[in-house]
């Protein structure tokens, strides 16, 4: 199968890491996206194991595409709609990117919607309905060039929702992202963990889940079992391995997750409880001035307030140079992550930064900063 997979941008080489590890092949890194070659058991597993992709995508055709004609026919004919797509099973087409003659993707996939419909309707006078919120495909279509590529999506929903959070704090981070910031600190359950200003728990429960090596998404729902060729058998013995794989609950360092707003802290205490990580993760309701830490060296990750989404840029003044103090004073020798949205808040730390990785979360290009605290 030739797949796409999609990346919060920045995380695309960690995923094109991760896609290798799992078994992919000729993998190919872009900006928000990797492609990659696989067989069906890898395909299933990367679903339960990659932590970074949202969604995946599976090639089924490409043709030349000039215009609305061409768009219709190359549609109608570089793919076995009829043995693929039976009238009783609904389904939907997005599209993304462009050409000269066709710019808006609405009626884009308007046309992609009529050449599937008017060729099931020539063969068999009924054509599959529609459905945006629960369809059995999903159609994509990528149009740049000149040619067009379409695909089939493998999820309705984004791989990022694994289900242990349904309460989220302001501002929370995707865990996706979360789960690949914390590859980037190659943090891996040996020194302390703490999270200064934790919110929901995201960036705690993504880092104990990946040092465990715990499966995701293995009671989900996936388009892919609507599929032609899709492989039972296969994909049950991925998914048995997945969740039968003997998750080393191994001892971790001491991890702890620090929140002021009393009802943000709650919200993380479900959310731990949810992805069954509370013998691993110690919350305390309180300001990040008033922890006392008595461990040996380990990591500090903050996803503090920037300014944009949560809080005012004046206030917040105060608040990183309080952080940077209270680091400063407090853990000599351990190293310091902070997720930077806001460059003129950041210098307010008055530490130096001896790594800075840009990622951009919901939109909002950011700095992931690395600081060896002394
Ligand atoms: C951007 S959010 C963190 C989101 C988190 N990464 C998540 O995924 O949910 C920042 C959090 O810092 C908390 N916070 C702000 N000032 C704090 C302080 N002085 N001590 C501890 N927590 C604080 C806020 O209540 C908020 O929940």
């Amino acid at each position: 199968m030739n797949i796409i997979a999609s990346a919060p941008e920045g995380l695309e080489k960690y995923l094109a890491k991760e896609i290798a590890d799992l078994g992919g092949s000729k993998i190919n890194t872009y900006k928000r996206s990797v492609s990659f070659k696989c067989d069906y058991a890898t395909f299933y597993r990367v679903h339960f194991f990659s932590r970074i992709a949202f969604r995946f995508y599976r090639e089924v055709a490409s043709f030349p595409c000039y215009n609305k004609q061409s768009l219709y026919d190359g549609v109608r004919d570089s793919f076995e709609w009829l043995k693929w797509l039976p009238s009783y099973k609904t389904f939907n087409v997005q599209v993304t990117g462009r050409t000269s003659n066709l710019s808006h993707t609405h009626f884009t996939a308007l046309e992609v919607k009529n050449s599937i419909t008017d060729l099931q309707k020539s063969a068999w006078n009924k054509r599959s309905n529609i459905s945006l919120d629960n369809p059995d495909f999903i159609i994509h279509l990528h149009l740049n060039n000149n040619k067009a590529v379409l695909s089939l999506q493998s999820s309705f929903e984004s791989l990022h929702k694994r289900g242990y959070r349904p309460a989220v704090g302001d501002a929370p981070l995707k865990e996706n992202l979360a789960a690949g910031l914390l590859k980037m600190t190659q943090w891996n359950g040996t020194k302390p963990l703490i999270d200064i200003m934790c919110g929901s728990g995201t960036l705690l429960i993504e880092g104990v889940n990946q040092s465990l090596e715990v499966p995701l998404n293995t009671n989900k729902v996936y388009l892919f079992e609507n599929w032609l060729d899709f492989n039972k058998k296969i994909y049950l013995d991925e998914r048995y391995k997945a969740k039968n794989k003997s998750i080393t609950y191994k001892k971790l360092a001491p991890i702890i997750g620090c929140e002021i707003n009393r009802k943000v802290f709650e919200q993380a205490e479900v959310n731990i409880s949810l992805a069954g990580l509370e013998n691993y993760i110690e919350l305390i309701n309180d300001d990040f001035s008033k922890l006392k830490i008595k461990l040996s060296e380990g990591l500090i990750v903050c996803n503090p307030p920037y300014g944009k989404k949560l809080g005012n840029e004046n206030q917040l003044i105060f608040l990183y140079e309080e952080m940077g103090n209270f680091l400063k004073t407090n853990f000599s020798g351990w190293e310091f992550w902070l997720l930077s949205g806001n460059p003129k808040l950041t210098k307010y730390l008055k530490m130096k930064s001896s790594l800075k990785i840009p990622v951009s979360n919901g939109g909002i290009d950011c700095r992931w900063i690395k600081y060896l605290i002394r």
